[in-house]
């Protein structure tokens, strides 16, 4: 699959099969979402994969966005401290769309390699932190739930082209 195929063909899956998400598959997804281009090269984040059935059970307890049962998530986590400390003035502006960037890959790495995911969104902040022991200054920004899907969603449909690609100025649609 190449990126564009990727890109165009991804969905946000919420029905997954019961099979775990091997190992190897979840290291190649986090190893893309280390790969992730940040502003000054940064890195402000952290990546923690939750896979243990006890342990996914209790993250879905924190978070009403998870839909299905996803047999692995990745929590991506904002490293706010790194940011400032690295990233100078509107470093952690610049931090969050880091974070961003990172999710997306991840999405598409996921889909790449045959998984289904979503993003999530709607989750306990404070209870998630605490629930992956994380440290001062790094706060969960979205979830990720992983696994093999069950099924292929309906696209969820996007705004025409008119009304968000434009050509020299806003609102002169691209044509
Ligand atoms: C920041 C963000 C938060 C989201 N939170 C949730 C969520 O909590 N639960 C959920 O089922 N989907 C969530 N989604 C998935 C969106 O609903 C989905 O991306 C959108 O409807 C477009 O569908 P698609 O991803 O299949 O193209 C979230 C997406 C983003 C980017």
């Amino acid at each position: 699959m190449d990126v564009l195929e990727a890109i165009l063909t991804r969905r946000s899956v919420r029905a997954f099969a019961p099979d775990p998400v091997p190992d190897e598959l979840l290291r190649r997804v986090l190893e893309v979402g280390r790969a992730s281009a940040s502003g000054g090269n940064v890195q402000p984040w952290g990546f923690v994969a939750v896979r243990a059935p006890e342990r996914l059970a209790g993250l879905r307890s924190l978070a009403p966005g998870i839909i299905g049962r996803p047999t692995a998530a990745i929590a991506i986590c904002l490293d706010a401290a790194r940011a400032r400390a690295l990233g100078g003035a509107g470093g952690e502006r610049s931090a969050w769309l880091d974070i961003g960037v990172a999710v997306e890959n991840i999405l598409l790495a996921a889909h790449g390699l045959g998984l289904g995911a979503c993003p999530i969104g709607s989750f306990h902040r404070q209870g998630v932190a605490r629930f992956l022991g994380l440290p001062e200054g790094v706060e969960p920004v979205l979830l990720v739930a992983l696994g093999y899907p069950r099924g292929k969603p309906a696209a969820a449909g996007r705004r025409p082209s008119g009304e968000v690609c434009f050509l020299e100025r806003w609102g002169v649609p691209y044509g």
